[in-house]
């Protein structure tokens, strides 16, 4: 069975926080895959971006976002004059699932803690859920992904947005312009809040 998330509130560091993250098996992908893909990044990152998961890539190198996928991103971050070491990567679930298959919700559950965690160390202001599975996840549990995207939510301090994923966006170039509109409000956001 899948262990029940827990929220990790005794943790005080993300250092201590990614080595517990590490030794994880509390759900069945960590046997299938090659290591944990934590997250990466400025831990005082503004923005924070969350992706679904890991791919064959990000598997092989331990790193989010670094396939077809993530050079995508770069291109769309680099465009929004954000360089990507200033932003902090992660995923709804830190272990490639087998032949990159949506995960599971009992997946999603087991891994979120971590995610929450995360959240709670790093304090961003601006949260970009990359994909459905993301926004359902962080957002709103029915969103559709063309009802939603490009809409700000606030909660407490912390802005929130879906955009489409960038591996939808190589599938289906036509989404690249509504994705591209989201991320100029995304860019303008966060200067902004740099400003501030
Ligand atoms: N797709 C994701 O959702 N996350 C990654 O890290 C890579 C590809």
């Amino acid at each position: 069975g899948v262990k029940r998330e827990e929220s990790f509130l005794e943790i005080s560091s993300l250092e201590e926080l990614a080595a517990r993250a590490g030794a994880c098996s509390r759900c069945r992908l960590r046997s299938g895959c090659r290591q944990v893909v934590f997250g990466e990044g400025d831990q005082k990152a503004d923005l924070m971006l969350v992706g679904e998961g890991p791919g064959q890539v990000e598997d092989e190198q331990g790193r989010p976002f670094v396939g077809p996928a993530g050079q995508l991103l770069d291109r769309i971050l680099e465009a929004c004059a954000i360089r990507r070491d200033e932003v902090y990567i992660t995923n709804i679930v830190k272990c490639r699932p087998p032949g990159n298959r949506l995960p599971n919700p009992d997946e999603v559950a087991a891994c979120r803690g971590w995610l929450e965690a995360q959240i709670r160390l790093m304090s961003p202001r601006i949260i970009v859920c990359l994909g459905l599975l993301a926004t359902r996840t962080v957002i709103e549990a029915k969103a559709t992904m063309a009802g939603i995207h490009g809409q700000w939510f606030k909660r407490g301090d912390v802005w929130m947005m879906a955009v489409y994923h960038p591996a939808a966006l190589l599938r289906d170039p036509r989404l690249k312009r509504p994705a591209w509109e989201d991320f100029k409000l995304i860019r303008d956001k966060y200067q902004q809040l740099k400003r501030g």
